[in-house]
């Protein structure tokens, strides 16, 4: 079943019945003021960071689902509603929730009365948009009230949940005009407020929330709006909002439109009033004015438009296959660029509260959005790498306001230093920006300790080396890139956090083979640079270090018929056959195949089958088998979800693409295209009732075949599967690669595809890639025209500006 459809000439997936079986929801903003908005106008507003700076409020997991929002409530004649159903969930005439790149249009209509919001944060703007039109699309005159809603967050989230003995006293706003200001703390230690106004006079307003909804009323039954009429109350502590009220009439066939502006103002220290306790209101009135008519709105959508469009034009592809080009031309990138900004911190998964920007996961998310907009990488990865101490190690997560690493979460985590070079190297292929390597960065982001990013890389690396097993394995810390395998937590107290209670080090021997092959495959990586700039004696002791993990892997890390997961604290066997469960992990296999250990050996051939016959499933490839029955302390929290669910054999849909990727190593076009299928967003949307979560964007976890509901997914939106299927289907299966000095062309495609046409920008020129497959293979290129010109091989040197024509033959 669905309950809505691509429209993709407007990038936009349109939603037709509100009670979809999750909110389905987007993201406003992409550079410091960001929203979260349901497809019934439910989610909340923050400043860079959803912890500190939050600006409107939400309730997380609420009953009813997705309470509180950016409401418009309508009172006509005693017929109260919203344009996007809820919350007052009066039956609609009409409903459309259109979700676009970075902007969401949500349309109602009752009773010959139509209302649309657009909601969107115009670029280099502090502040959200709102235009409401309201169209009589009768045939007589509607007089009727307007009222807009948002609730105020007393900014620091996590206390304005917890403090209610302070926070009930501090609350303070102003009222001027049609504007409401928020100005909790102003006073004091901040130097911030926000703001809500709309373009017109009003007929009044509410600050308060009691008195705008009455005490026991719910975000369905607003007294104020019920009865038509404002107190104008002014907020003193307790919960202030915002809400203005329109007094409206429309001809027949008339309509009209408002703006509203949800906007933040940082004042200067000695610029914060304007008189003995009245804020300086200069900086929103200058917004205020940018916005206050609708043509200048509609510019400013269009240059987002615009924007857009520059950014999705880097790579595209024309495949034939619409769900396939779809998710290649929109979804996955725009979910790449959603990724980059929040990390792992606001979704309606991540409370914003609980974690920062991650060191691995933003890494990780790199090598999906460098090529949208490298300047910007290039400053992200400074910021992660200030992150590292100076043995390598880093912080496992920072928060985006202060850039500081995160103490409570701390370190420890043995595969976070290597995404550091994979983000890096991703950043200088794609951009040929080497000069990144010299930037000064410091360690914890303590002055003075500045060494330059390639000497960040170079600890990086030996991190791993200086943090080896018994048998010459990484050891694997608190947890490599799974989270929840604790193999030196041994935790029996249901009050601690098996990611940050105390470990057990002395005399471990976990070890693990998932960074073994990320050692394998990133210290190549890192030897390649160092080639590049000239450091052959550092290439060649990088190689050798890599060889010696190699021999390990094969000696050690191979159990007859896949690779092993990894030692425990006392060197048993995980991922092994000789196990009862969990004898067989997708991440170890995903890894060493990627870095091809034992290809030749056929290694790889035979864990990739194994992978195939034990871990696939319909809908995806579960993470291990047989799933965990009962707690393993030794094994920590992968043993304390219920099968089927998350890091215990559910379909953790980050890590299939390795699996994917590793298929293609060996050409298997098919198998790979079939993982890559499985998963993606736009062929689940057949089974929305089932998959439950947006149709558009993946989902960090899909239940897997030992679940109560296999198909089932959660955690949209902020998980690492973004990224990574980009860089599967556009790197390895259509097969389009940047390297230092130009394009690598190398599909690994189904052999019944008949070819494909990529467009990708690339420093400056623009390729036009055709390929095509007349034998019906699976991969290989047999040749390779550039502007006619045959070339060996099938590297693309680096061209002038202008447009080039490739045709591909496999
Ligand atoms: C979550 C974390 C990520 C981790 C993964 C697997 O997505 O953000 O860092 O690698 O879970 O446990
Ligand atoms: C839980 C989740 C995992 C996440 C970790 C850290 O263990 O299962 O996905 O990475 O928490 O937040």
């Amino acid at each position: 079943m669905q309950y809505g459809y691509f429209d993709d000439a407007n990038r936009e997936y349109v939603i037709t019945n509100p009670q979809t079986p999750w909110p389905w929801i987007n993201y406003l903003g992409t550079e410091d003021f960001f929203s979260l908005i349901s497809n019934t106008a439910g989610g909340y507003s923050f400043y860079k960071d959803a912890k500190f700076r939050r600006i409107t409020r939400y309730r997380y997991n609420n009953v009813p689902m997705d309470s509180g929002g950016k409401y418009f409530y309508i009172n006509e004649d005693g017929t109260v509603w919203s344009p996007g159903w809820k919350p007052c969930k009066t039956p609609l005439d009409s409903y459309e929730c259109r979700h676009g790149m970075n902007y969401t249009k949500i349309k109602g209509s009752k009773n010959g009365l139509e209302a649309e919001v657009l909601y969107f944060v115009p670029l280099k703007t502090k502040a959200e948009v709102q235009l409401l039109t309201l169209r009589n699309t009768s045939s007589t005159v509607k007089t009727f009230k307007v009222f807009s809603f948002v609730e105020w967050c007393l900014w620091n989230a996590a206390a304005d949940m917890e403090n209610f003995q302070r926070n009930f006293s501090t609350g303070e706003v102003e009222v001027q005009g049609s504007v409401v200001y928020h100005k909790t703390e102003y006073k004091e230690r901040r130097d911030h407020y926000a703001y809500y106004s709309v373009n017109a006079p009003i007929a009044g307003f509410e600050t308060d929330r009691e008195t705008f909804f009455g005490l026991y009323n719910g975000f369905d039954e607003p007294q104020t709006v019920l009865e038509g009429q404002t107190r104008n109350s002014v907020a003193h502590g307790w919960s202030p909002v915002a809400s203005h009220c329109l007094e409206l009439e429309l001809q027949a066939g008339e309509s009209k439109s408002f703006v509203f502006v949800l906007g933040y103002v940082e004042n200067p220290q000695d610029q914060k009033w304007e008189s003995k306790n009245i804020i300086n209101k200069k900086p929103a009135l200058e917004v205020i004015d940018k916005f206050d008519t609708i043509e200048k709105v509609i510019d400013s959508f269009n240059e987002l438009k615009a924007y857009w469009d520059k950014l999705l034009s880097v790579y595209t592809v024309d495949s034939g296959n619409e769900k396939l080009d779809r998710m290649v031309n929109i979804w996955n990138q725009y979910q790449c660029m959603i990724t980059f900004c929040f990390s792992r911190s606001a979704s309606f998964f991540e409370s914003g509260i609980g974690r920062g920007m991650g060191f691995r996961d933003s890494n990780q998310d790199l090598i999906g959005f460098v090529h949208q907009i490298p300047e910007r990488a290039r400053e992200r990865i400074i910021d992660i790498a200030s992150t590292q101490f100076q043995d390598g190690g880093c912080y496992h997560q920072y928060q985006p306001l202060t850039k500081k690493g995160n103490n409570e979460i701390g370190q420890g985590f043995n595969d976070d230093p290597l995404w550091l070079i994979i983000g890096t190297t991703s950043y200088i292929k794609e951009s040929g920006d080497f000069s990144i390597l010299e930037e000064p960065v410091p360690f914890d982001n303590e002055p003075g300790t500045e060494k330059s990013l390639f000497h960040h890389l170079t600890v990086s690396f030996d991190h791993v080396i200086h943090h080896l097993g018994p048998h010459g394995l990484p050891l694997i810390g608190r947890a490599d890139w799974n989270d929840c395998l604790n193999l030196n937590c041994f935790s029996n107290d249901p009050n601690e956090s098996f990611q940050t209670t105390e470990n057990k080090t002395a005399g471990s021997k976990a070890e693990s083979l998932m960074i073994a092959g990320q050692f394998v495959l990133y210290g190549r990586e890192y030897a390649e640079l160092c080639l590049r700039l000239g450091k052959k004696e550092e290439a060649e002791r990088a190689l050798k270090e890599v060889s010696k993990m190699t021999e390990a892997v094969i000696k050690h890390g191979w159990d007859g018929e896949w690779f092993l997961r990894a030692y425990d604290f006392d060197g048993n066997k995980i991922g092994s056959n000789e196990n009862e469960e969990g004898k067989i992990f997708i991440e170890s296999n995903g890894w060493c195949a990627m870095a091809g250990i034992g290809l030749e050996a056929g290694m790889v051939g035979k864990a990739m089958d194994a992978v195939n016959e034990k871990l696939d499933s319909e809908h995806g490839i579960v993470l291990n088998n047989p799933a965990f029955t009962k707690y393993y302390i030794e094994y920590g929290e992968i043993s304390s979800y219920p099968p089927g669910y998350k890091e215990n054999a559910g379909i953790f849909c980050h890590n299939n693409p390795w699996i994917m990727i590793g298929e293609t190593i060996q050409g298997r076009g098919d198998r790979a295209w079939e993982y890559y299928r499985k998963i993606s967003p736009a062929y689940t949307e057949a089974h929305s009732e089932l998959h439950k979560v947006e149709p558009y964007v993946y989902a960090q976890m899909i239940a897997g075949k030992d679940a109560f509901r296999p198909g089932e997914a959660k955690n949209s939106w902020l998980t690492g599967t973004a990224a990574w299927n980009y860089y599967a289907i556009t790197q390895y299966i259509l097969g389009i690669k940047p390297d230092y000095d130009g394009l690598i062309v190398n599909p690994c495609i189904p052999a019944d595809w008949k070819g494909f046409t990529v467009n990708r920008k690339f420093r400056g020129a623009n390729y036009e890639i055709r390929i095509s497959n007349p034998d019906g293979r699976m991969s290989g290129v047999r040749k390779l025209t550039l502007d006619g010109i045959l070339l060996e091989g099938n590297h693309i040197p680096c061209q002038p500006n202008g447009d080039h024509l490739v045709l591909v033959e496999l």
